[in-house]
Parts: C-alpha cells; structure tokens; sequence
C-alpha cells in the first residue's frame, strides 16, 4: 500500500494518495480504512476522502492529533503502510431526497466530501456550510465549492462569516425546507448542529469518532448508543441519525485513554531522555 503523492493541505492537515486498487473499487461514500504504518503500529481509522476506480487510488486526508497521526503524516510518496484494512463501515446510503445541508467542522470536510459530491450527482440541491478555527485551516473549499453552494464561517473571522457553522445553518433553516442536514466535525459542533435541527424536526446524519481497534465489529471498543440501543461504531455506522445519539456518552468514551495518549505523543515529540518540560 504505497504512498503515491502527497499535499500538505494546512498546518499538520496532509493529502495522502494512496495505491489501493482491491479497495478503490468496492469504496463508497462513508466508508473508512484501517491503517498500519507497520506492524509494531496502532491501528488508526480513516475515512476514504475520495477514492478513484480506475487509478486504483484512495485518498486519505489526516490530522496530525498525537503520535501515529504525526508519523502517518511524516510519510512521502513511495513510502508504504504495512497494511490498510478495507473498506469498512456501511456506507452512506445515496438517494435523491431533495435540499440537502451538510455542515463541517475542520477535518470534518473530508468525510463530508465524498457524501455532498455523491448526493449532488444524485441531483440533490446540496448547500456546504465549511467551519474553522482560521483561514489556514480551512481545507477542501475548491472540491466543496464544485459540489454546491459553500458558506464558510471562521471563528476568528479570518475568512467568511465570522462565529459558528451554527449560524449560516439557522439561517437557512429559518429561510428554506431543508429534507436531511449531515454535520460532520468535533462532538460539541455535531451537538450544536443536532440541538438547531432537532427544534425543527429535520433529518439529521452524524458521522461518529469512536475510538476503533479492530474496525470489524470483534472488540466492542467503539460502542455507541443510539436511540437507547448499543451500536458498533465501526460497522453499523460510522454514520447515525443524530438526533438519537447520546453525546454525553460518546465524549466520556473518547477520553479513556487520554493520559495514554497524551505520554505517546509527548515522547514522540521530545524524545524519552533529557526532557525537562514537566521537570518542577
Ligand atoms: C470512522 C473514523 C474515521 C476517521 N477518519 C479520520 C480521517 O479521515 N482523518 C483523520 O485525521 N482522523 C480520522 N479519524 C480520527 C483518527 O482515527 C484519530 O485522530 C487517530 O486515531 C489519532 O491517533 P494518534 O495516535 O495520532 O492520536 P492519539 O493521541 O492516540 O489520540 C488523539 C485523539 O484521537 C482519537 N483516537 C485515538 N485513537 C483512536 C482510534 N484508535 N480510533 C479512533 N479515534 C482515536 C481520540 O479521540 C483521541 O483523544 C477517524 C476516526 C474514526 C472513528
Ligand atoms: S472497533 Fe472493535 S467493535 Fe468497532
């Protein structure tokens, strides 16, 4: 699984095309990859942002969050992955429903991506509400732009609106029918998103980040509650109806291993020996 090209597409965000042709052609929208940059490695989930049949490509768009992220995008063309695990989830169903209103939050553009571009191809109306911290970090505005139309909102006002995807997504609630919102991005922005359209009663598709192991549905480390019922992240989603999802849960989940996780990333970053950084 070679490493075909790369792009650096914001600070510690990174573009990489990937030789998978077995999982190009059966990828669809929603569904993700299980990587291992080599076989002592933590196995990490990613979506497949884009993916090109006859190429034999799949595109993975990753933020550097910690350690195996920081070293997946240390990677350059020609570099390979010891193995990547494909394609798992179930992928999002494409159908023509209408007015469709997909909303990201910061890396949330590259599983958004594939599902607004499916949908528009569908003959889908399709509005893009794209949201970061700053300008730099905005990323996919050209491919999101080519799918529909695209409001951007940064909280700092560097770029478009300045406030919260929460905003232009009220606005045009208030303004037209809209048949299913997608929100895509950090826990508290897919709340945010699902408290503004449960008000309103309107479809709306949440991509979950649970923290994954296997991928396969074995572990149960991904489990969520939806609708009062436990789900596997990993193969009866990662896409569920927000408005069933307990958030609450979800976030309590996603901080287990955090002092784990933040030791691995701090060793990587300045080695185990001679750093005084917590030193009193
Ligand atoms: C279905 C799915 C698709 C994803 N797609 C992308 C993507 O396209 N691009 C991208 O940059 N990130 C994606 N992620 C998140 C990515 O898997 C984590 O950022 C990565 O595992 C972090 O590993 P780390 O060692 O760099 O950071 P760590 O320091 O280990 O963790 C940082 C944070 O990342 C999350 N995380 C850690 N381990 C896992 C794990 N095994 N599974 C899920 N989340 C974890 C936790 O919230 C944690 O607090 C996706 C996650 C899921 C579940
Ligand atoms: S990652 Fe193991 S059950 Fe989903």
């Amino acid at each position: 699984m070679k490493v075909l090209a790369k792009a650096v597409l914001a600070p510690k965000i990174v573009k990489l095309v990937i030789e998978a042709p077995a999982i190009a052609a059966k990828a669809q929208p929603g569904h993700f990859v299980v990587v291992r940059l080599n076989d002592r490695a933590e196995r990490i989930p990613l979506t497949i942002a884009d993916f090109d049949r006859n190429q034999g490509t799949i595109t993975l768009i990753i933020q550097e969050v910690g350690k195996s992220t920081a070293l997946i995008n240390r990677m350059e063309p020609g570099d390979s992955f010891a193995d990547v695990l494909g394609p798992l989830g179930t992928p999002y169903p494409i159908e023509k429903i209408g007015t469709v209103v997909g909303v990201a939050g910061g890396l949330g553009a590259a599983p958004l991506y594939p599902k607004v571009k499916a949908l528009a191809e569908a003959g889908n109306k399709v509005i893009i509400i794209l949201g970061a911290q700053r300008k730099d970090l905005l990323i996919l505005m050209d491919e999101l732009k080519a799918v529909g139309e695209l409001i951007v909102a940064t909280d700092d006002g560097s770029y478009g609106i300045k406030g919260l995807v929460t905003e232009p997504l009220r606005q045009i609630l208030d303004r037209e029918k809209v048949d299913e919102v997608i929100a895509i991005g950090p826990v508290p922005m897919m709340e945010a998103c699902v408290k503004l359209t449960k008000e309103r009663n309107v479809k709306t598709v949440v991509s979950l980040n649970a923290v994954m192991v296997d991928g396969t549905g074995m572990c149960g480390g991904c489990r969520v509650t939806v609708d009062g019922e436990s789900k596997f992240c990993c193969v009866d989603g990662p896409a569920f109806d927000g408005l069933k999802v307990d958030f609450a849960e979800l976030r309590q989940r996603q901080r287990y291993y955090r002092d784990q996780e933040q030791q691995a990333y701090h060793q990587h970053q300045h080695g185990t020996e001679g750093c005084r950084c917590h030193a009193k």
